[in-house]
C-alpha cells in the first residue's frame, strides 16, 4: 500500500513549494496536476486545434504522457489561460484524473497538488492539506517571483488575475476548488516556507504512525 498526500488550494498559495519539499524529505513521488491541464492546453495550441471542442480536448488529454511534464515549457500566461478553459470540461477532467490516480498509486508514497486532489482524485488520501493565503499575499508572491526573474510586473494586474482565477476555480460546476471535509487548513499568509513545512510535517508524521 502506498501513502498519498493530497494538497489543494488557490493559485500561488504555496502548494508547489510545499509539495516539492515534502516529496524530497519523505522520498515520495510528486505530481503537480496543474501541469497536466497546462500540457493538454499547450498540445492543442501547438497543433492549432480549437480550445472549445470538448471531444478533441479529451482525446489530447487521454494521450498525455506524465513523464514529459516540465513547468519551464508550460509556464506561459497564455497556456495558463487556455488550461483554465479546458479544465471546466468534464471529459477532459475524467481523462486527466485517471492518469493522476495511476500516478498516486506509485510506491512508496506520493504527493499530488492541485485543486481537487482531496475531494475527487484521491478522496481516501490519509493526509489532506488545504493551503491558502490572502489574495493580496498571493499576488505579492507572484509579483516578487517575476521581478526576481528579471521581468517587469504590475501588482494590480496580478491581483486582478488571481481574483479572476479564484472565481473560475471555485465557481465551476465540475470539481470546484474547495477544502475536503477532512482536510487540514493551512493559511500561509503570515508563514515562511519553513514554518508551513513544519506544520505539514506534524500532520504527516502523525498520520504515518497510524
Ligand atoms: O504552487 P502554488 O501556485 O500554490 O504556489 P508556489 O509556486 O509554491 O508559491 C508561490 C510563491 O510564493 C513562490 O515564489 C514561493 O517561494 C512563495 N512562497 C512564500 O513566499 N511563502 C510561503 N509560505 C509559500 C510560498
Ligand atoms: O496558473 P496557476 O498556477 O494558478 O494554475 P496551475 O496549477 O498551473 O493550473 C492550471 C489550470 O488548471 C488552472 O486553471 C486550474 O484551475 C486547473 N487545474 C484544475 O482544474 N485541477 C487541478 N487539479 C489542477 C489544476
Amino acid at each position: 500500500m502506498t501513502f498519498t498526500i493530497a494538497i489543494d488550494g488557490p493559485a500561488a498559495a504555496g502548494k508547489g513549494t510545499l509539495s516539492r519539499r515534502i516529496a524530497e524529505v519523505y522520498g515520495f513521488h510528486h505530481l503537480d496536476t496543474g501541469l497536466t491541464y497546462r500540457a493538454t492546453a499547450k498540445a492543442l495550441l501547438d497543433r492549432g486545434l480549437p480550445l472549445d471542442d470538448e471531444a478533441v480536448a479529451a482525446d489530447v488529454a487521454r494521450s498525455l504522457d506524465l513523464a514529459g511534464l516540465d513547468r519551464s515549457v508550460l509556464s506561459a500566461h497564455a497556456i495558463g489561460e487556455a488550461a483554465s478553459k479546458i479544465a471546466v470540461m468534464p471529459s477532459v477532467r475524467r481523462a486527466l484524473v485517471e492518469a493522476q490516480r495511476g500516478f498516486a498509486a506509485r510506491e512508496p508514497g506520493t504527493v499530488l497538488d492541485g485543486r481537487d486532489i482531496g475531494t475527487v482524485v484521491c478522496p481516501d488520501a490519509p493526509v489532506k492539506l488545504y493551503v491558502t493565503a490572502s489574495a493580496e499575499v498571493r499576488a505579492r508572491r507572484r509579483y516578487d517571483e517575476i521581478v526576481a526573474g528579471g521581468g517587469a510586473a504590475d501588482y494590480g494586474t496580478i491581483l486582478e488575475d488571481i481574483r479572476r482565477r479564484d472565481e473560475r476555480d471555485m465557481g465551476r460546476a465540475d470539481s470546484p476548488l474547495k477544502p475536503a471535509d477532512d482536510a487540514h487548513l493551512l493559511d500561509t499568509s503570515e508563514m515562511s516556507i519553513e514554518a508551513a513545512f513544519s506544520a505539514a510535517k506534524l500532520i504527516i508524521d502523525a498520520a504515518l504512525k497510524d
